[in-house]
């Protein structure tokens, strides 16, 4: 029988092909090369960076090819994003976000850079020393107050972690950016119960739950709905207040304390800010859906009582802010307190309703979709 031989001038291409010669030395020499595939996307040279310009950074290591992302993933193996698919690989993960709007944002690799460089270290990075005896008053309101961040900041690492899991590894930005903010809210977690040890003081009592208005953050069933919840809303407020630290504040290591955490919130809400906003340029479908998640949000904003934000009044960390800005617990130095968290209540609505606009959805401000009280907030 014939043997099919092709032209000499393809043998002698293929033969001169590095990757074939390489197929043939281990064959000849009985190794398995048979995961050595021959890729167009090889040779991928990116920009690794300087020290000064802060090295080799996930955004351009991932600017050629394997930086594309599907807008549709139907990858449930866990195979990184790029990689050549393996047909027996175990379904090991049966992702619900799988459609990128409902997960991506512009810059995500930017931000888990952000994340990764600017982390801190409770141990390290707070003058503890400073901590001096405080009148017990003040003592006991800060406890109250560390105890109810402390519960809280749990509540923000544990509502975000379940979606990493549920999102496919073809969208790693925003499941390492999620990794890195988890690592940021253990770190809140452990700031303010060294607080609430480390003056003679201890841990108080713990949130009340009954009576969330809007829907509690750890309530929500799709993602965007939880980023709105947890990022915009609930982060957005509880940065307003770390903004404000100083008013609080008694010694440099509460003044540390508050600001480095402010820092990583902003970083926080910035997630839900360009998620939001991804989702608006890409799935105007969703807006109907996303403004039901709003008005349920700012009932949530507008309560007269709110136990998940301690600037509204009705809750034990609400009187411990007030005694803490007011500086005393006294009559005048609570209504002192209290004017202070009023100021800091509107400054919230007013941030979240920037974010909303920046996000895509200012409309509602405009065409009565929003609730009226927003306005009564930001207009006295
Ligand atoms: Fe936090
Ligand atoms: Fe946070």
């Amino acid at each position: 029988m014939a043997i099919e031989t092709r032209p000499d001038t393809e043998q002698d291409a293929v033969k001169a092909s590095p990757y074939q010669a390489l197929l043939d030395h281990g064959r000849e020499r009985g190794y398995k090369l048979d995961w050595l595939q021959q890729r167009e996307t090889f040779g991928s040279a990116p920009d690794i960076g300087t020290e000064d310009s802060g090295g080799f950074l996930l955004q351009n290591a991932d600017s050629g090819p394997f930086g594309q992302t599907p807008d549709f993933s139907d990858n449930m193996t866990g195979r990184p994003r790029g990689a050549l698919n393996r047909a027996e690989s175990p379904r090991v993960g049966n992702y619900p976000v799988r459609t990128k709007s409902d997960v991506w944002l512009r810059n995500g690799a930017q931000l888990y850079e952000e994340a990764v460089q600017r982390q801190w270290s409770s141990s390290t990075d707070i003058p503890w020393h400073t901590l001096e005896a405080l009148p017990d008053e003040i003592e006991r309101a800060e406890c109250q107050l560390t105890t109810f961040l402390t519960e809280v900041e749990f509540v923000a690492g544990d509502v975000p972690g379940k979606w990493i899991a549920y999102t496919t590894p073809d969208y790693y930005e925003p499941r390492m950016y999620l990794v890195s903010q988890i690592m940021d809210e253990a770190r809140h977690l452990d700031v303010f119960r060294k607080r609430a040890l480390a003056n003679g003081g201890g841990l108080m009592g713990q949130l009340n739950r009954a009576g969330a208005a809007g829907g509690v953050i750890d309530s929500a069933r799709d993602f965007t709905e939880m980023s709105a919840r947890l990022h915009i809303s609930g982060e957005g407020s509880v940065l307003s207040l770390f903004r404000m630290g100083e008013l609080m504040s008694y010694n440099d290591a509460e003044k540390a304390m508050y600001r480095l955490a402010a820092s990583d919130e902003s970083r926080h809400v910035a997630f839900g800010v360009m998620h939001l906003q991804y989702l608006s340029q890409t799935d105007p479908e969703r807006s109907a859906e996303i403004h039901g998640y709003l008005d349920e949000i700012e009932l949530g904003l507008t309560a007269a009582a709110d136990p998940q934000n301690p600037v509204v009044r009705g809750t034990d960390s609400n009187t411990a802010i007030s005694i803490l800005m007011g500086g005393g617990a006294d009559r005048s130095s609570i209504e002192e307190g209290q004017k202070i968290l009023i100021a800091i209540r509107r400054r919230q609505i007013k941030e979240y309703m920037q974010r909303v606009r920046v996000a895509g959805f200012g409309d509602r401000f405009e065409n009565g979709r929003a609730s009226a009280m927003l306005e009564e907030y930001v207009s006295t």
